[in-house]
C-alpha cells in the first residue's frame, strides 16, 4: 500500500481516501519518492556530544569504533557530521570545509567511512547561516546538493536557523528537488523543529522531520519530545518518519534505566535511532542499551507503524502499543513517576484481538510464557518494561 501510494500524486491519494471512507480520519499521504529510509534511519550524529568540536580524526575514529564494537552490525549505518564542518564559500560559491579540522577534505573522509561499511552524512541549513553561524545553503541549493553528491554523501540534515521570512515547505522542497537531481540517492532529514507544521507537508518532502525543539540529556526533556512526536503517529510510515531528535543514551545526564526507557520509547515510536554519544569510549551498559537487538527489531519492523498510547490508567502511567509485520505487537509499559507502580496491559485494548498470547521481555530477553487477556507487572520509577506479544490463535 505504501509503495503504491508513493507512486501516486496527492490528488489521487485524496480520491482514494474518499473512496475508502477515510475522510474525517487523517488522510494517507504520498511519501517522498526517493525509495530511501524504508525503515527508520539508524546511525550516529556528532551534535549531542561534541557540538562544534568536530574533526576528521573524530569522524574516522568514530567510524573505526562503529565497525569494530558492534554498532554497525547492530544496524547503525549513517555517520553524520552536524554543524561546524564548513567555514566559507569559494569564489565560485562552492562550500568550503574547515581546512584545519578536515585537512584531507570531506570527499576523502566520506570514502574512509564507506571503506568501513558505513554511510556518510552531513549537515546544512536552509537559511543564510547555520545555527552556529556557518554558511547556509540559501541561494546555493543546487550547487550544494551537487557538491555533496560529488563527495559521495548519503544523508543530509537541513536545519532552519537564520531563515526569517522564508517559507519552510518551499525551501525544503527546493532542497529535496536539488538532491533528487544530484545524481546520488541521499536521505533527506528535515530539521525545522516542528515550528511550521511539518506533519502537513514533510512526508512528501523528506525522509524524516524533526517534530520538536532540541532534546536535552534529561528525563523531562526526553518526555517532552516523546509527547509531541506521539501526536503525529498517523503520518509516519516506510520512507517518512517523525523525528523526536537524536538519542542521548550514554551522555551521562540520565540513569541507565532512564536511558533504557528513552531507547524503548524511540523504538516503539519508529523514530530514527541516531546515537549521540561518544561511541569510542562508551560503557558496557550504554553499549548493551544501544545494541539491544530485540528493541532495535521493533524500531526497524518493516510494517513501519508508529506506536501509540492505548491506555493511561493514571497520569504518570502509559501503555504503548505498536503493530508489527508478523501480526504481533510490541508493548511498552511506561512509568513516568519516580515510584514503582504496577502496570497492566490488556491485549484487546493494545490492538491484539485474541484471548491469549505468548510474551517475551525485550530487556531481560526472557520468554515469560502464555497469558490470557492481560499481562501485569511492577515497573520501577522512571523506567519501562518492553514486551513482544505474539498472538496464540
Ligand atoms: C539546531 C538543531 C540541532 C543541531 C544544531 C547545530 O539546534 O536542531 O540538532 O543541528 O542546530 O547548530
Amino acid at each position: 500500500m505504501a509503495a503504491f501510494i508513493t507512486r501516486m500524486n496527492l490528488r489521487t491519494t485524496s480520491i482514494l481516501a474518499l473512496a475508502l471512507g477515510l475522510v474525517g480520519a487523517r488522510r494517507p499521504q504520498a511519501r517522498v519518492d526517493n525509495g530511501l529510509a524504508l525503515t527508520p534511519p539508524m546511525g550516529w550524529n556528532s551534535w549531542n556530544h561534541f557540538g562544534c568540536n568536530v574533526s576528521e580524526s573524530l569522524i574516522r575514529e568514530t567510524a573505526d569504533s562503529m565497525a569494530a564494537n558492534g554498532m554497525r552490525d547492530a544496524g547503525y549505518r549513517y555517520v553524520v557530521i552536524d554543524d561546524c564542518w564548513q567555514v566559507s564559500r569559494a569564489a565560485d560559491g562552492t562550500i568550503v570545509a574547515d581546512p584545519v579540522r578536515f585537512p584531507h577534505g570531506i570527499g576523502a573522509l566520506a570514502d574512509y567511512v564507506h571503506s568501513k561499511g558505513l554511510r556518510f552524512g552531513i549537515y546544512t541549513d536552509a537559511g543564510t547561516k547555520t545555527c552556529q553561524g556557518r554558511p547556509g545553503t540559501y541561494g546555493h541549493e543546487v550547487q550544494d546538493a551537487r557538491t555533496y553528491a560529488s563527495w559521495h554523501v548519503d544523508y543530509v540534515k537541513e536545519d532552519w536557523c537564520n531563515a526569517t521570512g522564508l517559507d519552510a515547505p518551499a525551501q525544503y522542497a527546493k532542497f529535496r528537488d536539488a538532491l533528487a537531481h544530484s545524481g546520488r540517492p541521499i536521505v533527506f532529514s528535515i530539521c525545522e523543529w516542528g515550528h511550521n507544521q511539518p506533519w502537513d507537508w514533510a512526508p512528501t518532502t523528506g525522509n524524516l522531520w524533526r517534530t520538536t525543539d532540541d532534546i536535552e540529556d534529561k528525563w523531562s526533556s526526553m518526555l517532552t519530545n516523546l509527547d509531541i512526536s506521539a501526536q503525529h503517529s498517523t503520518i509516519a510510515g516506510p520512507g517518512a518518519w517523525n523525528d523526536p531528535d537524536m538519542l542521548e543514551v550514554g551522555n551521562g545526564g540520565m540513569t541507565d534505566a532512564e536511558y533504557r526507557a528513552h531507547f524503548s520509547l524511540w523504538a516503539i515510536m519508529a523514530a530514527p535511532l541516531m546515537a549521540g554519544n561518544d561511541v569510542r569510549t562508551m560503557s558496557a551498559a550504554t553499549k548493551t542499551i544501544l545494541q539491544n537487538p530485540e528493541v532495535i527489531a521493533i524500531d526497524q519492523d518493516s510494517l513501519g507503524a508508529q506506536g501509540v498510547i492505548v491506555w493511561e490508567p493514571a497520569p504518570d502511567v502509559q501503555v504503548w502499543s505498536k503493530k508489527l509485520r508478523d501480526g504481533g505487537i510490541a508493548i511498552v509499559l511506561l512509568n513516568r513517576s519516580s515510584t514503582a507502580t504496577k502496570i497492566s496491559a490488556n491485549f484487546w485494548r493494545a490492538g491484539l484481538h485474541v484471548d491469549s498470547a505468548r510474551i517475551r521481555d525485550l530487556w531481560t530477553h526472557a520468554d515469560l510464557g502464555k497469558f490470557k487477556s492481560d499481562y501485569a507487572t511492577t515497573v520501577s520509577g522512571h523506567a519501562v518494561v518492553m514486551l513482544r506479544v505474539a498472538p496464540i490463535t
